[in-house]
């Protein structure tokens, strides 16, 4: 089989910036998603409906001419927002609501200090059946850094999920086999997003032949086991797991530096290299779901009807690409991909 042919599919993790940036990118995401779950950890972030409107109108004024590329929008979750902001959400049909631990990731300083504070708008969020989408990561300094999902699970995850019964809540960007777990025997309407870069590799990326600032993201790149656990569990068929590839341009600058920003930039490549990873383990046929019908179900949003088609023909990554008075360096850079889009 040398071509694949799928439903159109949807990212259901973002990250688009604003600007620049935003034009920079947002045609990678467009060329191959019908819609995406933006992030709305801008500076300031989008924590309210009209500053997330306004955002929207400014992704939609610069995809490239004729997309229907769709941005669904996400509100900043903090311990002040009011109830009416959640409902005016809802009602302007914003997709979810982000939870981000202060301090856990970029500009997550307006995040959430305690997660027992915004018991009152998960309680509203229940009650309009607005999703919450969890960064789930604890910052306590004590928690080593490659445990704060696991932990954040225990402490926080567990305790809300039993708490709030009826609210859809995703994991995003699980890393672990706890995370794996939990998702898996966890209630229906508690699901997860899953990321390219941890299907397909572990934290012995960030250290090979030296430091590897492109592969440092958050949550960061766990041991191999975690590595297996999370492309058994989206290679399994379960509708609680979904593509979300977390594509999270820096400039390189920011990337090279001596306190390098997290995130990794995968949109490029943001469906080839998920075809890779599926087909390596013999499972190319789950990828149309995974990619294309679990994401779009749990929003409860129709399945996309148009299609893309990938081939399997290497494609060199570049070095870098433009971004703004930057340079993005992409995942792979360098290197190949095994699949192409076929426009
Ligand atoms: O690596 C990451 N980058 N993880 C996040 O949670 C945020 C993201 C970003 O916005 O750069
Ligand atoms: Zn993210």
């Amino acid at each position: 089989m040398d071509t694949l042919t799928l439903t159109r599919p949807d990212d259901c993790h973002l990250h688009l910036r604003d600007g620049p940036a935003l034009a920079a990118v947002l045609g990678d995401s467009a060329r191959r998603f019908a819609r995406a779950v933006v992030m709305p950890n801008l500076r300031p972030p989008l924590t309210t409906v009209a500053a997330a409107q306004a955002y929207r109108e400014r992704i939609l004024a610069a995809l490239p001419a004729g997309s229907d590329f769709e941005p669904l929008m996400t509100l900043y979750l903090t311990e002040a927002t009011p109830a009416r902001e959640l409902e005016a959400a809802k009602a302007a049909g914003m997709v979810g609501v982000k939870l981000y631990p202060a301090g856990a990731t970029t500009h997550s300083d307006a995040g959430v200090r305690r997660v027992e504070a915004i018991y009152p708008q998960l309680e509203t969020m229940q009650a309009i059946d607005l999703p919450l989408l969890v960064h789930g990561e604890v910052t306590d300094p004590a928690v080593d850094v490659f445990d704060r999902e696991a932990v954040f699970i225990e402490r926080h995850l567990a305790p809300l999920v039993a708490r709030f019964p009826g609210l859809r809540v995703v994991l995003e960007h699980i890393t672990t086999r706890e995370g794996v777990a939990f998702v898996r025997a966890a209630r229906p309407g508690v699901a997860a997003t899953i990321t390219p870069q941890h299907l397909s590799m572990n934290r012995g990326a960030l250290f090979e032949g030296g430091l590897r600032p492109h592969h440092y993201c958050l949550p960061v790149l766990k041991r191999e086991e975690h590595r297996a656990a999370v492309l058994a569990a989206a290679l399994s068929g379960d509708p609680k797991f979904f593509l979300g590839t977390d594509s999270a341009p820096h400039p390189r600058g920011d990337k090279h530096s001596a306190c390098g920003c997290a995130g990794i930039y995968s949109a490029h490549a943001g469906i080839e290299l998920y075809a890779e990873a599926f087909e390596q383990a013999g499972a190319l046929d789950r990828l149309e779901a995974f990619a294309s019908h679990h994401g779009a179900d749990f929003y409860r949003l129709p399945r996309n009807t148009g299609t893309l088609t990938l081939r399997r023909a290497p494609q060199a990554v570049p070095e870098s690409l433009p971004f703004g008075d930057d340079r993005l360096v992409p995942l792979r850079a360098g290197g190949q991909l095994a699949w192409r889009l076929v426009e």
